[in-house]
């Protein structure tokens, strides 16, 4: 199949650009390195299969114009502002990055005549919702900029996909976490030990608590969902997710403990959130999906230990230079 993956470069779209080559697909990667990196995709130089292309998606005119004799079966848009905290600072990192890219990945499908897509979407698109998290559940209300954009690319994906028939899968992701994860609270407390072994500073009161899911279990059900199984016209929505959940003081004492960190204190900023825009809890109701056949492998705390103990393995590669 030929297929094009937005956001490519990035730490999710690296582990499933490898699993598409692996299975002989013929692979064209968008992104422009604002958080993926060229050291991440520069190990698929060498493929005939794969070919890389450096442009702002969120410039419609330049990414339609280069892509417009190209023919594919399926999308996977994966480019955005992963960065909820950088995004709350700036509202128009995540309108043009989060927000407008997906309009354009959607535009330029619409010309080039392609009907698949798949769409990375986030738990931030429910807000803060007390109740167990659904797919069907109504009243979304996103509290950051990001969420927000993300909901509104999934309302942009609705229309497209019924005025133009795709088939289109969407994930609300949780947490993702991995080899070469490019941002978050692991590598955030890793950096800061680096700088200060006796002290880490803590964003909130650390009683924060998400689902965590390792990024190998995450690529498999994207790759089940979009090419194992036929996809349908329409849209359909999954919560991709692990039942378990992982405290922000939890991946503190993994992290202190895995990197032989001892006596640490832990300083705490206060308040239940690290920033205005942060979700503090959330849980998912995985039923959809598990009904499907799918069910993560690693539990959240699993998934931040085997995290930590890869960086651990690999922090003086020069690929983990550019981190701190
Ligand atoms: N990592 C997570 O925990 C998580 C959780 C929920 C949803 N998601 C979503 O999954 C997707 C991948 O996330 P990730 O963690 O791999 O993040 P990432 O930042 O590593 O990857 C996103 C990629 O998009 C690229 N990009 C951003 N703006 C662009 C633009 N205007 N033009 C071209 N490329 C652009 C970046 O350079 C980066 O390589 C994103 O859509 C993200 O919102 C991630």
């Amino acid at each position: 199949m030929k297929i094009l993956v937005t956001g490519g470069a990035g730490f999710i779209g690296t582990h499933l650009v490898r699993e598409l080559l692996k299975r002989g697909h013929e692979v064209v990667v968008v992104d422009n390195f604002t958080l993926g990196k060229e050291e991440n995709v520069n190990c698929f130089r060498d493929n005939s299969n794969y070919k890389f292309y450096n442009l702002d998606i969120a410039k419609g005119n330049e990414f339609w114009e280069a892509l417009k004799e190209k023919k594919f079966d399926i999308v996977y848009h994966l480019a955005a502002n992963s960065d909820i905290q950088k995004g709350s600072k700036n509202p128009s990192v995540d309108y043009n990055d989060t927000f407008m890219t997906t309009v354009n990945t959607l535009e330029l499908m619409r010309r080039i005549g392609c009907k698949k897509l798949f769409f990375s979407s986030t738990s931030a698109v429910y807000g803060e919702k007390q109740e167990l998290l659904s797919e069907n559940i109504g009243d979304l209300k996103p509290i950051s900029y990001y969420g927000g954009a993300k909901l509104a690319s999934e309302s942009f994906i609705q229309s497209y996909s019924f005025m133009n028939d795709f088939s289109t899968v969407i994930f609300r992701f949780p947490n993702v976490i991995g080899p070469n994860l490019t941002h978050g609270v692991i590598y955030d407390f890793i950096r800061k030990l680096q700088n200060n072994p006796n002290e880490l500073e803590i964003l909130g009161n650390g009683t924060q608590t998400k689902p965590y899911i390792y990024v190998f279990d995450l690529i498999d059900a994207i790759v089940k969902f979009t090419l194992d199984i036929d996809m349908l016209q329409g849209v359909e929505i999954y919560n991709a997710g692990v039942e378990s959940a992982t405290s922000v003081t939890t991946i503190a004492d993994i992290v202190c403990e895995e990197l032989g960190y001892k006596d640490v204190k832990y300083h705490y900023t206060g308040g239940n959130v690290g920033w205005k825009g942060d979700v503090p809890k959330f849980q998912y109701d995985l039923t959809k999906i598990h009904n499907v056949g799918w069910t993560a492998s690693k539990t959240s705390d699993e998934a931040v230990r085997e995290t930590v103990r890869y960086i651990k393995e690999h922090l003086n590669e020069s690929s983990y230079n550019g981190w701190w």
